[in-house]
C-alpha cells in the first residue's frame, strides 16, 4: 500500500512524461505501480517533496533514464514461451539457413528487443546451439532494453537457483558454470550477444534482421507506441524476416503488412 496517493495533477504530470520517454502507459488500473516506483525513487534521492523530483528528472536527464528504468516491469525466465524455442530450432533456423544457402549469405542476426535481464537472449543463444548445421553460419544476436540496471545483470550472465528452474539440466550442465548456488553463463553462449541500450520509441541502427522477438514488452504501450513500434520492426526485418510476440499480444486490428502464420500452433508473424 503506497503511502500517498498521487493526485490527479501529478499522475497526469508523471505519467505523459513516461509516456513520452518510452511509450509505456500508465492509467487508473496501474497507477498505485507508479505510486510505489515513484515512492522508491524518492527515497533513493533523497528527496520527499513530487515537485521538485520532477523537477529534477526535467533538467537531468541521466536522473530521467534512472527514473526511467525505475518503472519499467523486467519480468522474464528463461524459455519462456517453450514453444517458440521449438518453432526457432525446428522450423525458422532450418528454413532460413536453406534461404541462406542458396544465396551464398552466412551472417544470421537475431534481435532480442526489451530483453531484461538476459533470459530470453541467453535462451535464444542456446537454442541456435542445439540447432543442426548452425555451425556453418555466423549467428549474432542483437539485445537491448532501456533499463540500465537490467543490462547490466543480463551482461553478466550470473543467475541464482530458481531463475535457473526453466532451464533444462541437460542445457545447465553443458551452457552454465556452477559457482555456489550461482550459474554463469558459459563462453559460449555469450559471445554471440552484442548488448545494448535502446529506447524502442526511436529507430534502431539495425537492418536486415532475421528474427526479432519482442515479447511481453508491446503490452506497456498505448495503440499508438504499439503501432508505431511493430512499424519499425517490420522496416529493420529483412525480406521473409520472423517477428515473435509474447502470448498475449497481438498484431490483430493494426494496419501492418505482417502476415500472421500459426507454425505447429505457435504465433509468428512474417514479414511478406
Ligand atoms: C516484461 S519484460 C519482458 C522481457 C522478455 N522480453 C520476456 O518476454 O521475458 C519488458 C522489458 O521491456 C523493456 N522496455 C519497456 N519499454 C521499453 C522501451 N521503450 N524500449 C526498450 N525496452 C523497453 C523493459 O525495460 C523490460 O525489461
Amino acid at each position: 500500500m503506497p503511502p500517498f496517493n498521487l493526485s490527479d495533477y501529478d499522475f497526469k504530470m508523471f505519467k505523459d512524461l513516461i509516456h513520452k520517454e518510452c511509450g509505456i502507459c500508465f492509467n487508473l488500473i496501474n497507477k498505485t505501480v507508479l505510486e510505489t516506483r515513484l515512492m522508491d525513487a524518492l527515497k533513493s534521492n533523497s528527496m520527499d517533496n513530487l515537485r521538485d523530483f520532477y523537477s529534477l528528472i526535467s533538467l537531468d536527464n541521466q536522473k530521467l533514464m534512472e527514473f526511467i528504468d525505475d518503472v519499467t516491469t523486467n519480468l522474464t525466465k528463461f524459455f519462456r514461451i517453450e514453444k517458440h524455442f521449438e518453432v526457432l530450432k525446428n522450423d525458422i533456423l532450418p528454413s532460413i539457413m536453406e534461404d541462406k544457402l542458396k544465396h551464398k549469405l552466412k551472417n544470421i542476426s537475431i534481435w532480442s528487443a526489451g530483453c531484461s535481464t538476459g533470459e530470453e537472449p541467453y535462451s535464444i543463444a542456446i537454442t541456435c546451439l542445439e540447432t543442426p548445421k548452425i555451425e556453418n553460419f555466423n549467428v549474432r544476436i542483437y539485445a537491448s532494453d532501456i533499463s540500465l540496471k537490467s543490462l547490466v545483470k543480463a551482461k553478466e550472465g550470473t543467475y541464482d537457483g530458481p531463475r535457473v528452474l526453466s532451464i533444462p539440466d541437460h542445457y545447465l550442465e553443458k551452457y552454465f558454470d556452477k559457482f555456489d548456488d550461482k550459474y554463469v553463463a558459459k563462453r559460449k553462449i555469450k559471445a554471440p550477444i552484442t548488448f545494448d541500450y535502446h529506447n524502442l520509441m526511436y529507430n534502431g541502427t539495425q537492418n536486415n534482421i532475421d528474427i526479432i522477438f519482442c515479447r511481453n514488452v508491446l503490452i506497456y504501450f498505448d495503440e499508438q507506441g504499439q503501432s508505431s513500434t511493430i512499424q519499425r520492426f517490420y522496416d529493420v526485418l529483412g525480406e521473409k524476416g520472423y517477428l515473435f510476440i509474447g502470448h498475449s499480444e497481438s498484431l490483430f486490428g493494426f494496419n501492418t503488412k505482417f502476415k500472421y502464420e500459426s507454425i505447429k500452433n505457435t504465433a509468428v508473424y512474417i514479414k511478406k
